[in-house]
Parts: C-alpha cells; sequence; structure tokens
C-alpha cells in the first residue's frame, strides 16, 4: 500500500482554504493508503506563538482532522514534537541544503518581508519539512499550491541523499486538488486565503459559525460586472467563488456557469454560503463533541508510538549510512 504523509500548522485557526487544498484530500486518501496526519508544531514555532494558544490549536487541528473524517483507526494521526525523529533528521537534511535555495522560497520571502529580525528557523523551515516527509518514505504528499516549492526541495534532497550516500529515501510526489488548489483571500484575490491574516473577514474559518459564514460571503469582493463565469485572468475574485462553490457542491465549473447564468452575483453568493455552511457544520457538531469526549490524547498516544516506530526505522538506516555510530 502506497504511503501518504501530511501536515498543517497549528499556528492560527485552519480555514477553508486548508479544508479544500488539502484536507479534504486527506479523508479521500485514507481508504487507499497507509496514511500519516500530524500538526506540525515544530513548524509552528518558526514565528513567535503564544505557549498557551498553541497548545489549544495543536489540539483543536488534531480534532478538526477526526471532525472532518480521518479515523484514527485507519490513519496515524500525531504531534510533529512527539516523534523527536523529525527534529533529529531535519538537522541531518539541514546540512545537505544549500542557503541558495533557501533563499529562493517564496514563503521564507513572503513572511521575512519588511521584518527586523527573522529567526533562523523560519529559513530553515524547509528542511524540518523535507524531514517530515522523507521520514516515513512516503509516496504522495497531498497539499495546497502554496507547498509546491517546498516538495520540489524535498524531492532535491532525497536524490542527493540517496546519491552521496545510496538508495535510502523514496522520492515523493505531491498531489493536488483539481480545482482550488489555492484558495484565494476573500477581501483580495490576488492573495492566498491564510489563517495568519490579520483581517478576519479575508478568511473562513471551519470553525466560523453559519451566520459568519454568511456574512464573509455576501461580503466577498467581486468585480463590478454581474457574469457568473470562470475566468481567473479577468475575474479572479468570481472565480475564486466558483472554485469554492465546486469544492462545496461536488458541481462542475461548467454546471456552476450554467446554473447561474444571466441571475448575477446575489442569488450565486448565497447559494455558495449555503453549500459552504452544509459542508462544515457537521465538521464542527463533530468537532464539538471530540473536544468534549476527552479521546484527543489518546489518539495522540497511540499516533505518537506508531510514527515512532516507522521514523526509528528510517533515522537508524539514515544515521548508519552517514556514518554516526548506532549501538
Ligand atoms: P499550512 O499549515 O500553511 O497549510 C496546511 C495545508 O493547507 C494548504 N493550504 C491551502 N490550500 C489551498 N488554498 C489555500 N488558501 C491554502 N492555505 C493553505 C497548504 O498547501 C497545506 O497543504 N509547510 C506546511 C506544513 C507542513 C507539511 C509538512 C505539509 C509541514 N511539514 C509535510 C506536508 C508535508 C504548511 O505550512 O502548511
Amino acid at each position: 500500500m502506497k504511503r501518504v504523509l501530511s501536515g498543517m500548522q497549528p499556528s492560527g485557526q485552519l480555514t477553508l482554504g486548508n479544508y479544500i487544498g488539502a484536507l479534504k484530500n486527506f479523508v479521500a486518501l485514507q481508504h487507499t493508503h497507509d496514511c500519516y496526519f500530524m500538526a506540525v508544531d515544530l513548524h509552528a514555532i518558526t514565528v513567535p506563538q503564544d505557549p498557551a494558544a498553541l497548545r489549544e490549536q495543536s489540539e483543536a487541528v488534531v480534532a478538526l482532522y477526526i471532525a472532518a473524517g480521518i479515523d484514527p483507526a485507519k490513519s496515524t494521526v500525531f504531534l510533529q514534537s512527539h516523534v523527536r525523529q523529525h527534529a533529529e533528521l531535519g538537522w541531518m537534511l539541514t546540512t545537505l541544503t544549500y542557503m541558495g535555495e533557501l533563499e529562493r522560497m517564496t514563503q521564507f520571502k513572503d513572511k521575512a518581508a519588511g521584518k527586523d529580525s527573522v529567526g533562523a528557523g523560519l529559513f530553515t523551515y524547509p528542511s524540518l519539512m523535507a524531514a517530515d516527509i522523507l521520514l516515513y518514505n512516503a509516496d504522495l504528499v497531498p497539499v495546497g499550491d502554496d507547498q509546491k516549492q517546498h516538495l520540489e526541495l524535498t524531492r532535491d534532497l532525497a536524490q542527493r541523499f540517496n546519491q552521496r550516500y545510496g538508495d535510502t529515501f523514496t522520492v515523493p510526489e505531491g498531489y493536488f486538488p483539481k480545482v482550488g488548489a489555492r484558495i484565494m483571500s476573500l477581501d483580495d484575490a490576488s492573495k492566498k486565503m491564510s489563517k495568519s491574516s490579520a483581517n478576519q473577514g479575508s478568511f473562513i474559518a471551519m470553525l466560523d459559525t453559519p451566520d459568519v459564514i454568511r456574512k464573509k460571503i455576501s461580503r466577498a469582493v467581486t468585480d463590478s460586472g454581474r457574469e457568473v463565469r470562470f475566468d481567473p485572468q479577468n475575474k479572479p475574485e468570481v472565480s475564486n467563488l466558483i472554485s469554492i462553490y465546486a469544492q462545496c457542491s461536488d458541481k462542475t465549473i461548467a454546471e456552476i456557469e450554467a446554473q447561474y447564468e444571466g441571475l448575477g452575483y446575489g442569488p450565486f453568493k448565497k447559494e455558495l454560503a449555503e453549500q459552504v455552511v452544509a459542508v462544515l457544520e457537521p465538521v464542527q457538531q463533530r468537532y464539538q463533541e471530540i473536544r468534549k469526549s476527552g479521546e484527543l490524547y489518546d489518539i495522540l498516544r497511540q499516533g505518537a508510538d506508531k510514527a515512532s516506530q516507522q521514523a526509528e526505522k528510517v533515522l537508524t538506516q539514515v544515521k548508519e549510512r552517514m556514518g554516526f555510530i548506532v549501538l
């Protein structure tokens, strides 16, 4: 069975972008793959985090995974910091990564822009992400478009290691949604929808109440026309909303365009909001049940055990190949 690994940062509330770009695919892949899904808390601390908020958000990410349909009996669900091998392999891969490669990362450039001082961890972040993936010899990595560059580096590092030390790592492939691999902000279609945005109206959080979702969608920026047409070049805002609609309704883009022909943006946005609510409301109900049930830490303990065993096998092999003394 092919192996899947992916993760999300507990650095804020998960958004509809996280759901469409990645989480929806996590749920789909678990039926046919051996899956590892984690909350990447070590990555989250590459920017300052309030300790209490980090703890809460880590729990929230894992609870949302399960509420969205990840079955912990099928998939291994864990926190990155619970599996020490991530930090260890992350360091080893940092020594194989070139400064120039890290300097080219657009996510680093975006996050560092305009800051007086930038933590070194933000810079070496992609080497740790490569360790996350290579530690499990993952074949497939379901992510949104914004992770393409990091994944490319992961592939390069796997190949570099294999060439230098002998065949060790599987070279992973990305797995992207056909529609909605980059969900854009509701207030500015040139920026991706992001959980760390200061403007709450720019994103839909997976835990937003139905009324908040309706309000945010009704206020979403559109062009001054009235045609519901998928044309990312000339109508980026409406095209973004159509992508969200398609992913939340399982209708094709062509079907959505046909359905709203001549009707204008009003009815389209209204129905879009209902589609989003219909997807998120049941997830929110399950989320509340999971948070109340107290089962989360048991799931995390089991996940950490299973992931650690797997990770240790690969790390031992890596250490032997690199010339460390393994006792
Ligand atoms: P993060 O936490 O920023 O996002 C989690 C996942 O959600 C996707 N995503 C989006 N997809 C579509 N539209 C959007 N607006 C949108 N925003 C976020 C991301 O592409 C991602 O798949 N570096 C990763 C976390 C990570 C990881 C890993 C992922 C660490 N190690 C190993 C895969 C494998 C990140 O910051 O994702």
